[in-house]
């Protein structure tokens, strides 16, 4: 499986020939200034929680392109008021099968509120099934146990996880994260963007080394292959 990062938690791959997006957040980001929003073709974008953060471009894609937003029921919901009619609602624990394979909804340890202030529901994050690989792409989330139930249903090829530290988990918790579910390939997301969470990328790599993960971190627009 083929992944782009588009800075941030912003994460582009295309599975069984869809075209899958999350959480972007580009036209804010600086470190994203080179990524031209208006040239991404997305079919799925999938948006983990409310902050802007994450929310930033996803109603000018889904009009733009007619996408079709996944995300929890109230962040659906708000998205649909604002003239978005291609929407699947989710909640936590929910699994749906879409085109591409399947997915989980699952919670995570975070906030939520859109950028209006309008409730955004509980965060959460993702665990993809799909005939060319399983990952779980965990949003903003603090280390939680409930990560140990991903394996005992789901074997994962790779997660994405943040490791910015401040806002979610840091490297150490991260790694704490990637035995939890069980992978020993991680994507960095999450990191660098603000000034809270600026990361060491060397001595990130090195410490999950030591506990034998490797860890991706990816320029922004740069490919990565699981
Ligand atoms: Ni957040
Ligand atoms: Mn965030």
């Amino acid at each position: 499986m083929n992944l782009r990062y588009l800075g941030h938690a912003s994460i582009y791959t295309e599975i069984n020939g869809c075209k899958i997006l999350f959480d972007p957040f580009i036209t804010p980001n600086e470190l994203a200034s080179h990524i031209d929003v208006e040239k991404l073709e997305v079919d799925y974008i999938f948006v983990s929680h409310g902050h802007e953060d994450h929310v930033a471009d996803v109603k000018s894609i889904a009009l733009r392109t007619g996408a079709k937003i996944v995300s929890n029921f109230e962040i659906t919901t708000w998205f649909e008021n604002q003239g978005c009619e291609n929407v699947h609602p989710m909640n936590i624990g929910g699994n749906w099968n879409f085109d591409f394979g399947k997915v989980k909804y699952v919670n995570a340890v975070h906030s939520s509120t859109l950028p209006d202030g309008s409730s955004g529901g509980n965060p959460g994050g993702f665990v993809f099934e799909t005939s060319q690989g399983n990952f779980y792409y965990a949003g903003d989330t603090a280390l939680t146990m409930d990560m140990k139930l991903i394996p005992m249903q789901t074997k994962l090829d790779f997660a994405i996880l943040p490791i910015g530290d401040n806002f979610t988990m840091g490297v150490e918790d991260a790694i704490l994260a990637s035995h939890f579910v069980e992978v020993d390939k991680v994507l960095a997301m999450h990191f660098d963007t603000f000034g809270f969470i600026k990361v060491d990328h060397k001595q990130a790599i090195d410490k999950f080394k030591e506990a034998n993960i490797e860890l991706r971190i990816l320029e922004v627009g740069e490919e990565t292959t699981f």
